[in-house]
């Protein structure tokens, strides 16, 4: 299961993202909104990164205009690590060595065929543990030196 949010500039990106999601057959729960209402990315950006947060999702992507309101948001909730990308080798990386749970893209930045690519390569790679998987651990130690305080 995979999350999906957005804000009102990333309607049409959202089908291309889910057009990508039906054709490796993976299901979604759509974390809104699905009109170009002006939407103020935080809402969504948060309830997708709960559902991933919570197990409820395996893997998130969200969009906004560039991809950094809506990133940052779901950053702020513990356990997600959402990486900002605009091509497809950080996309690449972000699953191989950070293991990223979350990907947020910027529809205002890119095109529709790069961001399909790039949701077609972050679904699709694994991390491949080992040393990323110490440093992966360095990160959320910070988050959990954060919390503690
Ligand atoms: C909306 O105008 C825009 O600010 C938003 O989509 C996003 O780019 C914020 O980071």
């Amino acid at each position: 299961m995979i999350a999906i949010g957005n804000d009102h500039t990333a309607l049409e990106m959202k089908q291309a993202v889910i057009e990508v999601l039906d054709e490796l057959g993976l299901s979604y729960e759509d974390c809104g909104p699905n009109t170009d209402e002006s939407f103020d990315y935080p809402a969504s950006g948060e309830k997708a990164a709960r559902a991933v947060a919570e197990g409820r999702c395996d893997l998130g992507i969200v969009i906004c205009g560039t991809g950094i309101g809506i990133g940052l948001t779901a950053n702020k909730v513990r356990g997600i690590r959402c990486a900002m990308v605009s091509e497809p080798y950080s996309a690449l990386m972000a699953r191989r060595h950070n293991d990223a749970n979350m990907i947020a893209i910027g529809a205002r930045v890119i095109g529709t065929e790069v961001a399909k690519l790039i949701v077609r390569t972050f679904l699709t790679e694994k991390f491949e543990g080992g040393r990323h998987a110490r440093r992966v651990g360095m990160i959320m130690d910070v988050e959990k030196q954060e919390t503690e305080q």
